[in-house]
């Protein structure tokens, strides 16, 4: 259906006004808790049984009403007692069900599973001895797609999005000794989505990350920013928040090494800013990618993080960290282990693919398409990797239903609260490849005020729309003019040209802004050798890696760039039986962990920039 204001205005306008009316709060759910991992938790991970149940059965009863919205609110596979009232012909038992590991995707440990897409119901048993004057947390850190959660058999709620984290406060519901928590666990793909029916990645579907009880002070700090004021390396500002009864309370922040100690009065809503003036610091950095242990104490709570301080902005073409000009040495990636398939399972997993991108002589690297886990992020705060962080708008959103934008914007604005003190993170990206419309222009342009109204310290970006004239390739999408960095991905060599004519074309991009090129690259089977005009082999990506340099480095406001991409990795487009077999195989290292040739020629490249910006 295309669309133009011309055609219809009223639309546009009406449209227009529903997004002011958007209220940003209108979904906001309480505050998601911050470094989850430094309060006081125990972990649910481990073996959960589980069901698989295509027809929802467990859910919806014959009727197709949902049981959890019935009179007695009983009848689904939540309610794990057997009702009293169904004898004995109940058609679910967890207990005799097989399970599997989580946090961890169905798909890859459950042959039957592997390209399913519907539900699965998770139950797990665990002990609690909840203590009266405690708050109790129950946090997921990622359930694709669609989560609905029950405790002792009582809905806590619901959740959309497969990659954020979500939460439920579960005081005064856990019950002395044995619990027992049941998640209905939905993959299933809609258009209306974020991300839509269309992605090149496999829909891994579960619980897909950490699950933890945690339990916190009657008020506790819920909520912090501890970071450099926005180009100012001499000062610390950001906020302190307290959730609970006694909200007017003084905390205080320390970061000892840095000889820091500021102590501030929360107001009535439990909340106080802070500007902390800095006389000295290791400001971090890749090469030196320091961090600090900041101490947040109030009267009732007291935690620990560990926090990086470095500053990032554009200035005209360049890109300044700490003061000083960088170039993006990056490279992209998946959340997705390929020699397991399934994806990345723990540290472990992570290390090993951050240890792959610090072998290139990355500084940088793209989570791509979706937020990657806080172990990750946290990750490359600790190795000294600068990361583009993103959420899954990607390709043919519906711009115009505005559900689909609330949840783009909750997705994003998790993101942002869960990583806002990684200083690892320098880009929020606001979405992948979104073709130009006006609808898609107001959609994305929303996106980006948000983004910066949060958050006035990093970068915004997305990976725009190019055509060619000519032999031109031309990057003016509207969308540009609303962010800090012009990225686009371009397949010259691969899904246009051929690595024999790709040096005729030039790049004609109409910002002066720093370009960061979000994707480029070629399949190549790995282990497949031919001349370097025979797609597929490893010849033809190494040739086309080394075309695309010279054609980049013409572009005189290049600061950066992130080949497509790290490793190959799995995807339901990609049906070729030889050379594919549902692998997209532009990674620079295959699925058994061999390096291919561009992975060299890629780090030759990063080792000569790493000398021009000494
Ligand atoms: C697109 C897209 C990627 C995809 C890649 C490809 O640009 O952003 O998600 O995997 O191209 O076609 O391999």
């Amino acid at each position: 259906m295309n669309l133009s204001l011309k055609k219809y205005p009223k639309l546009f306008f009406l449209h227009g006004l529903l997004f002011l009316f958007a209220d940003i709060n209108s979904f906001s759910q309480p505050v998601l808790i911050q470094n989850i991992y430094g309060r006081n938790h125990q972990s649910l991970n481990g073996r959960w049984n589980y069901i698989i149940d295509p027809y929802e059965m467990g859910y919806y009863d014959y009727r197709h009403m949902p049981f959890d919205q019935s009179e007695s609110g009983k009848g689904g596979f939540y309610d794990d007692k057997k009702p009293k009232d169904k004898g004995d012909w109940v058609e679910y038992e967890f207990d005799l069900s097989p399970s599997v590991k989580i946090p961890g995707d169905w798909n890859s440990q459950v042959e039957k599973l592997e390209l399913y897409e519907g539900t699965v119901w998770f139950r797990q048993k665990f002990n609690a001895d909840p203590l009266s004057q405690k708050k109790y947390i129950l946090y997921f850190g990622a359930v694709n797609y669609e989560a609905h959660v029950y405790l002792n058999g009582k809905k806590l709620g619901s959740h959309k999005g497969g990659f954020t984290p979500f939460q439920f406060d579960v005081t005064g519901k856990l019950t002395k000794g044995e619990n027992f928590v049941v998640v209905k666990a939905d993959n299933k793909r809609f258009q209306d989505e974020i991300p839509t029916v269309n992605t090149d990645w496999w829909n891994y579907g579960g619980i897909t990350r950490d699950v933890l009880l945690a339990e916190l002070p009657d008020t506790y700090i819920s909520d912090y920013k501890v970071q450099l004021a926005k180009g100012n390396l001499k000062m610390i500002e950001g906020f302190v928040q307290l959730e609970g009864d006694q909200k007017n309370q003084q905390v205080t922040i320390t970061i000892a090494e840095a000889g820091i100690k500021q102590t501030v009065n929360t107001d009535g809503n439990g909340k106080a800013s802070i500007h902390i003036p800095v006389k000295s610091m290791e400001y971090w950095s890749p090469e030196n990618p320091k961090l600090y242990t900041v101490e947040i104490e109030s009267a009732s709570d007291k935690l620990n993080d560990k926090i990086g301080f470095r500053t990032i902005e554009t200035k005209g073409q360049d890109i300044i960290l700490n003061g000083k000009s960088i170039f993006l040495r990056g490279i992209s990636m998946h959340d997705e282990n390929p020699l397991i398939p399934g994806r990345l399972r723990g540290q472990g997993d992570m290390r090993m693919m951050l240890n792959w991108v610090k072998e290139l002589n990355c500084n940088y690297v793209r989570l791509a398409h979706y937020p990657h886990s806080e172990e990750m992020t946290r990750l490359a705060d600790e190795m000294g990797l600068l990361v583009w962080a993103e959420v899954p708008v990607y390709w043919t959103i519906s711009w115009l239903n505005e559900e689909t934008y609330k949840n783009a914007e909750k997705q994003l604005s998790d993101l942002m609260t869960r990583d806002k003190n990684r200083s690892s993170v320098i880009v929020w990206s606001i979405g992948n490849e979104t073709p130009i419309s006006e609808p898609r222009n107001i959609f994305m342009g929303k996106l980006a005020t948000v983004a910066r109204s949060m958050d006035n310290t990093r970068l915004v970006a997305a990976a725009l729309e190019i055509h060619r004239k000519g032999s031109n390739v031309v990057v003016e999408d509207p969308l540009g003019d609303k962010l800090d960095l012009v990225s686009f991905n371009e397949y010259a060599g691969w899904y246009w040209s051929s690595t024999k004519d790709m040096l005729n074309y030039k790049f004609d991009i109409k910002f002066n802004k720093p370009v960061v090129v979000t994707e480029f690259g070629a399949d190549a089977l790995g282990g497949f050798h031919a001349d370097d005009e025979t797609r597929w082999s490893e010849e033809y990506q190494d040739l086309l890696y080394k075309n695309q340099f010279k054609m980049l480095s013409a572009i005189n406001g290049l600061r950066g760039m992130t080949p497509w991409i790290l490793v190959d990795f799995r995807s339901p487009r990609r049906q070729h039986p030889y050379f594919q077999d549902f692998w997209n195989r532009k990674g620079l290292i295959s699925e058994t962990g061999k390096k291919k040739m561009a992975f060299h020629t890629l780090k030759g490249f990063y080792d000569g920039i790493q000398v021009k910006y000494k």
